[in-house]
């Protein structure tokens, strides 16, 4: 596998009124060619946060990212202007993230613009990355973002991103807002087209309920910190951690009643004063007084599977 993003001991602190947010601690990532790993989390666990300093938009407060083997923040900015291209990302709310004053054909083509030489081959562009997203240009070139729908637009925001020619595609929470029908296309899609164009893929969601179908390995985030990562199917069928096993008991399932579940009832505490120890502790409901006192670090459970837990579950 060949390592394309690699990001260590990663850390972003926000600055608020009040007092520093520390919303990602020491994160370790690496994202490799044909491969989409998921990073999962309840809403304000860091997975935004993480994204954004990845592209260094605005950059980790701690820590590095390498792509392709170039620390990005040796770069000058002309070089990493350069780069950014590279790294593309889509987001949760693709008409929002389209110029609705803009054809189909020129969102697509937007990438292509920074070339001004690149002019010739745009049309041949536009329709091969429209084609690859299953949206002809013949059909959907003269459409304004408006006369899409939601998994259209999402479909139009990839081609772009593509147009990029990237070496990284990040989704954050880009099928969130979709119906289940598009979320299987759009997921489908960005499953197929990682492994086809050799990007390195990164598939952000709070549902684990769709992380299955895009996601060979997954990672864990509970507020700020990775607790569990390990091949997807191993995960879910055995969780380690208390939190992940949380998280799985609420995703609805046909046959369980609603509220059945009922590990996590309460809001993550704040990040701005989170628990000492293990940050899941005030919640969990095995912790005990070391996890109080001493906040566990990722350590392997079986090569490829680790967990930060003094007191991991059956797996
Ligand atoms: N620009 C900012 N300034 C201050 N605090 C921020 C900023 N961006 C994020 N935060 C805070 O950082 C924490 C992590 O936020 P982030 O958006 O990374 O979480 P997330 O996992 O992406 O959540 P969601 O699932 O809701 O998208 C949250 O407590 C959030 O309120
Ligand atoms: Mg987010």
């Amino acid at each position: 596998m060949t390592a394309v993003l690699r990001a260590t001991g990663l850390s972003v602190v926000h600055h608020t009124r009040s007092s520093p947010l520390h919303a990602v601690s020491g994160v370790d990532l690496t994202l490799h060619e044909r491969r989409t790993p998921a990073l999962v989390g309840e809403s304000g666990s860091g997975k935004s946060s993480i994204a954004k300093a990845l592209l260094r938009l605005p950059p980790p407060t701690t820590g590095t990212v390498t792509l392709d083997g170039t620390d990005l923040a040796a770069l000058t900015p002309r070089a990493l202007r350069a780069l950014r291209p590279r790294m593309q990302m889509v987001f949760q709310d693709p008409v929002s993230s389209l110029n609705p004053r803009r054809a189909v054909r020129d969102l697509v083509a937007e990438p292509l613009d920074a070339h001004p030489d690149g002019a010739r081959d745009r049309a041949e562009v536009v329709e091969r990355q429209l084609d690859a997203v299953g949206l002809p240009v013949g059909l959907f070139g003269d459409r304004l973002p408006g006369r899409l729908s939601g998994g259209q637009a999402q479909r139009v925001a990839i081609a772009r991103a593509l147009a990029a020619e990237p070496r990284v595609l990040i989704a954050d929470e880009a099928v969130s807002a979709l119906d289940v029908s598009a979320q299987a296309t759009v997921l489908n899609l960005l499953r197929r087209l990682t492994e086809e164009r050799g990007l390195a893929g990164l598939f952000i969601s709070h549902d684990l309920g769709v992380v299955r179908a895009v996601s060979d390995d997954i990672a864990v985030l509970q507020l700020g910190r990775l607790c569990e990562r390990g091949p997807t199917e191993q995960v879910l069928a055995a969780p380690a951690h208390p939190y992940t096993a949380a998280l799985l008991a609420a995703v609805p399932e046909p046959g369980r009643p609603l509220g059945a579940t009922g590990l996590l009832p309460a809001d993550p505490p704040s990040p701005l004063d989170p628990p000492s120890g293990c940050r899941f502790r005030t919640r969990c409901p095995l912790a005990d007084a070391r996890c109080a006192e001493e906040a566990p670090v990722l350590r392997e459970l079986t090569p490829g599977r680790s967990v930060a837990c003094h007191r991991p579950l059956p797996h």
